[in-house]
């Protein structure tokens, strides 16, 4: 195999990742993130209490597609009331996305908290939390939980003034916004953005709201203190930041729905795939790895069968870690749950190069 064919090669291989990367960058599974439930308060499996939240659960589940991305309902028996709500981040409201993050929430929250009355659950795409206590307009500040980027901005003081900003921008957008959600970018340099996300739970007036946010706020500097990304989560608002963007930028600037009469419903459009993304992946990705490792396996055998032939002329176009570093740039850029796709690509092009 000459030099040109290989090149040929990485290419298809580059192409290749690049046509795979979408197909997981839509996956609309939910990312669960953290949820937390004391077991000091819990209740009796078969009881009244289990039958009322399996009422709740599946009346939030039904209403998870409201065009606010939010609900809060009660179920109250004698002496047994379950308080429960989501919350959707704004810029999935009204796509699938919300309605399987709150699908999943809702089936995932009595397995991970099986005998708890009072549970917060935490994903990417959505929150949902139900208790034995009423908890609807009051703001909650703990269980709170923190995640933050392990990558440090290279210059944290600058990196953090723009980030307090942003963030503190995004707080005051969502703050005066009617669904409690805001979005704030902001320039750290001419290469880099920071893209900040504020939401708290729409039964907080706004006064709350803004207690809740800027309390998270504060936390920022001690929790994650010049972190390339981060997030706070109280039961009653969270924030983020992130040097990409994380949140659908055309959707968080979406007009509202006006108020009042509830808008007719929109013919249904989507064709939902009855086959689940996770069927699809496990089809498609050992397919075409397959594929692929064979045809770099063949290309290595006659390459090395050849070598000794190419070896002098096998010095390297000065380009040649383009295509690593390419997707080592996308695998930043890709959220943790396409950490496995870009994985994949990697370890890949570096078989592809290795045998260059
Ligand atoms: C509650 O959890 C703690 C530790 O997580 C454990 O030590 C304790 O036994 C648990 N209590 C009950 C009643 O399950
Ligand atoms: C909630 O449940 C706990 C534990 O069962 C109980 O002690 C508490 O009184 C309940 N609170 C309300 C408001 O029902
Ligand atoms: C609860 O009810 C289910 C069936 O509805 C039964 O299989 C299970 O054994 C019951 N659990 C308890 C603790 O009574
Ligand atoms: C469940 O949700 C519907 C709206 O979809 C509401 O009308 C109903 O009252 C709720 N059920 C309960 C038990 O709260
Ligand atoms: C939401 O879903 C429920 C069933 O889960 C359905 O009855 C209702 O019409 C849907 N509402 C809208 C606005 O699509
Ligand atoms: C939802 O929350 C609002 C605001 O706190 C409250 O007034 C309302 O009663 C709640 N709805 C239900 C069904 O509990
Ligand atoms: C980032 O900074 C924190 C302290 O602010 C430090 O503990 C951590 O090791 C740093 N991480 C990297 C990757 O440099
Ligand atoms: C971003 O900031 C840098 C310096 O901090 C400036 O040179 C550049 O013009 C800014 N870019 C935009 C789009 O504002």
């Amino acid at each position: 195999m000459n030099h040109q064919k290989m090149k040929s090669m990485t290419t298809l291989l580059l192409i290749f990742s690049i046509f795979t990367l979408p197909s997981f960058l839509t996956n609309t599974e939910a990312v669960y993130l953290y949820h937390m439930c004391p077991n000091t308060t819990t209740f009796t499996p078969n009881s009244t209490f289990q039958s009322n939240l399996n009422r709740l659960l599946s009346n939030l589940s039904s209403n998870a597609n409201r065009s606010t991305g939010f609900y809060n309902v009660t179920v109250q028996t004698t002496n047994n009331a379950v308080y429960g709500l989501f919350l959707c981040r704004g810029d999935v409201v009204g796509t699938d996305a919300c309605e399987t993050c709150v699908a999943t929430a809702t089936t995932e929250a009595p397995q991970r908290c099986p005998v708890e009355k009072q549970v917060v659950i935490w994903y990417d795409d959505c929150m949902l939390r139900y208790s034995n206590v009423s908890f609807f307009s009051t703001v909650t500040e703990s269980p709170r939980w923190y995640m933050w980027n392990t990558q440090n901005a290279t210059d944290p003081t600058r990196f953090n003034q723009v980030m307090a900003a942003s963030v503190n921008q995004a707080a005051s957008e969502a703050v005066g916004d009617a669904d409690k959600f805001g979005t704030n970018q902001a320039n750290v340099s001419g290469l880099i953005s920071v893209y900040s996300l504020g939401q708290c739970t729409q039964d907080l007036s706004a006064t709350d709201c803004n207690r809740c946010l800027r309390g998270t706020i504060a936390l920022l500097p001690s929790c994650c203190n010049g972190a390339l990304g981060a997030r706070v989560l109280y039961p009653s608002c969270n924030v983020r930041y992130e040097v990409y963007p994380f949140y659908a930028q055309n959707a968080a600037s979406a007009p509202e729905p006006a108020p009042g009469p509830p808008p007719p419903l929109p013919p249904p459009t989507k064709g939902k795939s009855k086959i689940p993304t996770r069927t699809i992946v496990a089809i498609v990705v050992p397919i075409s790895v397959s594929v692929l490792l064979f045809v770099v396996g063949y290309c290595c055998i006659t390459r090395r069968a050849r070598k000794k032939y190419n070896q002098a002329a096998a010095d390297e176009p000065s380009g040649k870690h383009i295509y690593p570093s390419a997707i080592l740039l996308l695998f930043i850029l890709v959220d943790s749950p396409f950490i496995y796709s870009s994985s994949l690509n990697v370890v890949l092009l570096w078989f592809g190069w290795l045998c260059r």
